[in-house]
């Protein structure tokens, strides 16, 4: 590639992943400096987002980078016809020194990457990976569990059409963490050989980290029974009582209050939600670091050891 990007965590390795957390564990002690004299970074959101687009446009922003956003069809040419692709070509023809992209499964970012000269961020792609929420989901574990071989990290439903679970198989591949899988069989198919429970205490005793994702109801073919799922899914406070008091609870947001994740849960002291929004903006700053680093050709340690 000509230019580095970031579009599936399978091109890095675990050392350049523990490079990218140094990154932002620096970043996080910076004093608040903002000077936005470094050019522009598109953010392209052809599907809805809060955390990740604002996130982003804040790591651009406090990198030095002016944001300039797209979001969503509405006023623009998606609206006449102009396709996704022909979309992304004309906003790289004005040159930003980065695209931040979400998109469903229909557009290619690697087809995409093969015809821009710009580094490509993918913000959320399809069901294929969510690279930057899953760095920032174990930025935030490695905060309190600084050895990889004691993280027993659960992600519990949605796992079928979930972008986020999709990037941590690749991270636990990488890192060589535990990682499991709790759900209905309807939605934990595709598990990809990841260890899988059916039963939620069962899973509750062997993780020491429990993620329960957003049900996708957008993107299910069926109505699911939502009170079933609940009752043998939803992370409740009573549920919780089965599990090590220590256990670390994450979401990666939005979240539906009383369905994956009860409120009292959300607002327990364990629970981590809100931190990791927080350390989202030190590891897209450290992704946006180290992208421009490579793509201007400067030395960085990173670089040399051919990193992205
Ligand atoms: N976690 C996440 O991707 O949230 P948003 O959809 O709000 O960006």
């Amino acid at each position: 590639m000509p230019y580095s990007s970031l579009i599936a965590l399978s091109q890095l390795s675990s050392q350049q992943i523990q490079d990218l957390f140094l990154s932002a564990e620096t970043i996080q002690k910076e004093p608040a400096h903002i000077s936005i004299s470094k050019g522009t970074a598109a953010l392209i959101f052809f599907e809805p987002s809060t955390r990740t687009r604002m996130s982003f446009e804040m790591a651009a922003v406090q990198e030095g980078f002016y944001p300039v956003r797209f979001d969503g069809a509405n006023g623009t040419s998606l609206e006449k016809g102009e396709t996704l692709e022909d979309t992304l070509l004309n906003i790289a023809a004005m040159k930003p020194q980065m695209m931040v992209i979400r998109s469903g499964a229909e557009l290619d970012f690697h087809q995409l990457q093969k015809k821009v000269n710009i580094p490509i961020i993918n913000a959320g792609w399809g069901a294929y990976g969510h690279p930057s929420q899953a760095l920032l989901d174990m930025f935030t574990i490695t905060r309190e569990f600084s050895d990889f071989k004691k993280i027993k990290l659960l992600i519990l439903g949605d796992i079928k059409h979930s972008r986020v679970a999709s990037s941590h198989v690749e991270l636990a591949k990488i890192l060589g963490h535990k990682l499991a899988f709790c759900g209905p069989s309807f939605l934990t198919e595709n598990s990809q050989g990841i260890e899988r429970f059916h039963k939620l205490d069962e899973a509750l005793k062997w993780a020491n980290i429990v993620m329960p994702l957003r049900v996708q109801h957008e993107r299910h073919q069926e109505k699911m029974n939502l009170a079933d799922y609940i009752s043998d899914y939803g992370l409740t406070k009573n549920k919780l009582a089965q599990a090590s008091k220590d256990l670390m609870i994450l979401h990666p947001g939005p979240v539906n209050h009383g369905v994956e994740i009860d409120s009292e849960v959300y607002f327990d002291s364990r629970s981590r939600i809100l931190l990791q929004v927080e350390n989202g903006i030190y590891i897209r700053r450290a992704i946006i670091r180290k992208l421009i680093q490579a793509s201007r050709g400067l030395p960085n340690q990173e670089q040399k050891a051919g990193i992205i």
